[in-house]
């Protein structure tokens, strides 16, 4: 069952640049395979996203643009994390539960899943995610 101090910070190779600067994700550097991308953009200030877990799947989140807050929680533990630099990027195991809010303007939050899109995958209520981590 996947805690709080699993939710790792992974810094991502990067090549500096005076003409701009360039960051690359390579399959070897997240620790799971990622057979999805999408993003979200256009997200109001007041917005919170997510507010959900996964049974399964694993997620990987980079902040491209701007900056916002992911709120995790693993039933027991909640934590804060504040993501704003687009070469660093926030693992998230299955079996977290999270929210996304207070985006910047201009924020875009990249995010990389190690399956394709499956509604079954997901826990959208609070009470069921808690009873699924007391199993
Ligand atoms: P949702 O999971 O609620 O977004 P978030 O957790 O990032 O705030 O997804 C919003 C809608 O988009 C929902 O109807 C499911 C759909 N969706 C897809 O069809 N494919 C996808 O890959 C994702 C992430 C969401």
């Amino acid at each position: 069952m996947s805690k709080i101090k699993d939710c790792i910070l992974i810094d991502l190779p990067k090549i500096i640049d005076s003409r701009g600067n360039l960051a690359v994700i390579e399959k070897q550097a997240i620790p799971f395979s990622f057979k999805r991308v999408y993003y979200l953009y256009d997200v109001r200030s007041d917005a919170v996203r997510g507010g959900h877990s996964h049974k399964i799947q694993h997620k990987f989140l980079i902040p491209l643009s701007g900056s916002f807050d992911v709120v995790l929680d693993d039933g027991s533990e909640k934590k804060i994390l504040n993501l704003n630099k687009p070469d660093t990027g926030l693992l998230i195991p299955n079996g977290i539960w999270r929210e996304l809010e207070n985006f910047s303007a201009g924020a875009v939050c990249l995010a990389l899943a190690s399956d394709v899109y499956d509604e079954e995958d997901y826990i959208r209520n609070y009470k069921d995610f808690l009873k699924s981590k007391n199993q």
